[in-house]
């Protein structure tokens, strides 16, 4: 006859009910495991997709090599200064890096036309952002993105294209978005035209304000284009004070 407490033999009994624990401790520690690998995979694939699409913009003579990159650089970091999260700030890198990806589908004798476009060739090229929409919306987990695609050519006073949004109707990544992308265009040597000078350039940005763009998005970009404003002129091939 054992002397053990009946609070004892209780446990006991009840231990073959609890032999399952293992499988369960074990199940419990490798989902996470398994989650965080699924993430990871998705992260890569996302990011190999991001290459992938930015090597046709290169095929297409769309993108400015480096300087796209810079680009997004630029967006994260005023992002972050607006305060936006980190969910946000990985759509509007892709926002960055790709918002001119709907240019693939406008003819090349537009895109690389010198001389001015006529009424109807400019209508066209306004699709680019309603095209780049379409193609990044049916990619799962570029939807988003593919949103501040879409209104990167909006107009801070409502007079952009292809909503006519106004202020904070646009999304804040297809705000910072533009001004980026309008700095860009602007310091940027073409085969037919120098690129402005930094502080041309700023002008213009700061006489868009509240206008073309957000002020907000201005005050932040502004100082961080002037303090990096060597590298970034080196990676549009100009100089500082002027285009070379
Ligand atoms: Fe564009």
């Amino acid at each position: 006859m054992t002397m053990l407490p009946a609070s004892v033999l209780a446990s006991e009994a009840s231990l073959p009910a609890m032999a399952s624990p293992a499988p369960s401790f074990q199940a419990a520690s490798i989902i996470p495991l398994r989650v965080k690998a699924a993430e990871e995979e998705i992260a890569a694939l996302r990011s190999s997709l991001v290459c992938a699409l930015n090597q046709l913009l290169d095929l297409k003579d769309l993108n400015t090599g480096v300087h796209s990159t810079r680009l997004a650089e630029w967006a994260l970091h005023v992002a972050g200064e607006l305060g936006l999260n980190q969910s946000e700030l990985a759509d509007i890198e892709v926002a960055a890096l790709l918002h001119d990806i709907g240019k693939v589908g406008i003819p090349d004798a537009i895109l690389n036309k010198p001389s001015r476009l006529t009424a109807e060739e400019y209508e066209l090229m306004k699709k680019h952002p309603e095209y780049g929409w379409v193609v990044l919306r049916q990619i799962p987990g570029f939807e988003r993105a593919s949103l501040l695609i879409l209104h990167h050519h909006e107009s801070f006073d409502g007079k952009g294209y292809p909503g006519g949004l106004r202020g904070e109707e646009i999304p804040v990544g297809s705000r910072i978005v533009s001004v980026i992308d309008a700095f860009d265009a602007m310091v940027s040597s073409r085969p037919y035209r120098e690129g402005l000078p930094f502080d041309e350039a700023a002008r213009r940005l700061t006489q868009g304000s509240g206008t073309q763009f957000d002020p907000d998005v201005i005050k932040c970009f502004l100082p961080l284009a002037r303090a990096e404003m060597s590298a970034v002129f080196a990676a549009v091939g100009a100089t500082v004070s002027g285009a070379i």
